[in-house]
């Protein structure tokens, strides 16, 4: 067998993996996914969710994804095909193969479609923060005529690009771990910068606003509300820990899958999950809130959404004094935590076209760059943003749930839960205690079935699937217009398209290698 790429230091896989699940998930989309769902009530359901769903999933993928790379795997779709096997013939364990294969280049595909052009304008706004551009301006205008401004966003997005291009191209150990060992530190320490800055505003604005306030709306628990709206705030918590842990979307396995078999995986994926924690619920939870809360009031910070980070947080910089530096610190930090993500799904995909269809790294990059580019070239050109809002409706939250449950299906169920067991621990560091078994092989899937089933009742009940009116003007926020219902429909036919792509790509990868396996319908390759 050709030899693999591993990780050269045990500090640079660690790093790579936090870099991995701390991205914009922590510092744009955790604080308005709190505020809009009730602060104290959001952060009950989320604990939950992180112990039950988190936790055991990341456990699975770190395991399926070095067992994956011990027959020279990179991408889903071989490594369900193998753990299948152990209980289905290879023919069966085939359509476990083509679906992963399918969801995981999906979301890799689509999430980065999205995902790199935030990242873009973090990018263009760390710019504008140092040359104070939007200072003195409305700064809800100033993100929409950016946005409208195609030439500029199609620059930073595109710098970014070129960017993560020459990281993925040096590879897993000479590349993304030297990109991560850099950028990690300096993500750090920009945060805790910025949270001491935060929390020592007092109340520059009026005296009963103050960003301790914030600190109190999210840490104080809202049972009151929670029971109120108790499907929608769990819904999207449970959400959240599948986004900001990276799950579901293949890249955990596929950065585990450059581990030696013995190196250890249940230390490290706890570790994963702590680094991600502390990003996420301290230094992200005591940012955007308590900054808005002080110099915005708690009516706006809450209001704020998707908008809190590029379009009520610079009119606070802009307030600010030694502003132009604290903007562009809080658009870097965003920027670091985006591109250290980025380069997951980028090395996805580099991986599926270097070890499904033998295309050299160095070209394969490229060749990913250019169906990137075209894949974000309707986001970027969409003033609007409706289009990236359906796509987020579908693969940011319904395809990393169902790839979340197969991972059980397949890692746990098929592979069998004693063997899973036993994989967990080869070369452990830790032993896992007897009872979380049980939470891993019954209570965490049945807890994404019931998430898959609320996510699907609740888009059947909002006429998602029909595009209704109710759809278009209260889900999404738009207008009912021809142009909107365009755009929407144009995101699912693409999704759609590459959902094919993903099946048929899966399918050829496994039968390239296990064709005789397939034919004869039984285990012939076995390491
Ligand atoms: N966990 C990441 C976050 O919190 C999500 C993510 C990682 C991601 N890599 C990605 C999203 C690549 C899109 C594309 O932001």
């Amino acid at each position: 067998m050709e030899q693999r790429d591993q990780w050269a230091t045990k500090l640079g896989l660690i790093l790579a993996m936090a870099g991995n699940a701390i991205g914009l998930g922590n510092f744009w989309r955790f604080p308005y996914q709190l505020a809009s769902n009730g602060g104290g009530a959001f952060m009950i359901p989320y604990f939950i969710a992180l112990f039950f769903l988190g936790i055991p999933v990341m456990w699975i993928e770190w395991t399926t994804g070095r067992y994956g790379g011990k027959y020279g795997h990179g991408t889903i779709g071989p490594m369900f095909y193998l753990m299948a096997r152990e209980s289905v013939k290879p023919k069966t364990a085939l359509i476990f193969g083509i679906i992963g294969g399918m969801l995981a280049f999906s979301v890799a595909s689509l999430l980065s479609s999205y995902y790199y052009q935030v990242i873009g304008w973090s990018a263009a706004y760390t710019y504008y923060s140092l040359t104070g551009a939007y200072f003195g301006k409305d700064t809800v205008q100033f993100f929409l005529d950016y946005v409208a401004n195609t030439k500029a966003v199609i620059f930073f997005w595109g710098l970014t690009m070129v960017l993560l291009g020459i990281a993925v191209g040096q590879g897993v150990s000479k590349g993304i771990e030297r990109w991560v060992k850099v950028m990690m530190p300096l993500l750090y320490v920009f945060a805790i910068l910025l949270v001491i800055r935060a929390l020592t505003l007092g109340s520059p604005v009026k005296p009963e606003w103050s960003s301790i306030k914030g600190l109190e709306y999210i840490w104080k628990p809202d049972f009151q509300t929670l029971s109120k709206h108790f499907f929608k705030i769990s819904l999207a918590a449970a959400g959240q820990i599948f986004f900001t842990l990276s799950l579901g979307m293949g890249i955990i396995h596929n950065y585990a899958s450059y581990l030696g078999p013995e190196d250890d995986v249940a230390l490290s994926g706890l570790a994963t999950v702590s680094l991600n924690e502390f990003a996420e619920v301290v230094l992200g939870g005591s940012l955007a809130i308590p900054i808005a809360f002080a110099y915005l009031g708690p009516e706006q910070a809450i209001k704020g959404g998707v908008g809190l980070a590029y379009m009520a947080l610079p009119n606070v910089f802009a307030n600010m004094p030694a502003g132009q530096i604290f903007g562009a610190m809080w658009f870097l930090l965003l920027w670091f935590a985006g591109f250290t993500s980025a380069i997951a799904t980028y090395n996805y995909l580099v991986a599926m076209l270097e070890e499904d269809i033998h295309i050299e790294r160095k070209i394969g990059t490229w060749v990913v760059w250019i169906f990137l580019f075209i894949l974000g070239l309707p986001v970027a050109l969409d003033s609007t943003l409706a289009y990236l809002s359906e796509l987020d409706m579908w693969v940011g939250s319904y395809f990393l749930v169902l790839l979340g449950l197969f991972d059980v299906i397949v890692a746990v169920w098929l592979f069998k839960p004693d063997n899973f067991w036993e994989e967990l621990h080869k070369g452990a560091y830790i032993k896992v205690p007897e009872w979380f078994k049980p939470i891993i092989t019954y209570i965490a899937p049945l807890f994404m079935i019931i998430l898959l089933g609320g996510n699907t009742y609740d888009y059947w009940k909002n006429g998602a699937f029909s595009v209704s009116k109710y759809y278009v003007t209260e889900v999404l926020k738009y207008d009912y217009t021809p142009e909107i219902i365009s755009l929407i429909t144009r995101a699912r036919i693409v999704i759609f398209i590459i959902l094919i792509i993903g099946a048929i790509e899966a399918y050829l990868a496994i039968k390239k290698k296990y064709g005789e396996e397939l034919e004869k319908n039984e285990v012939i390759i076995k390491v």
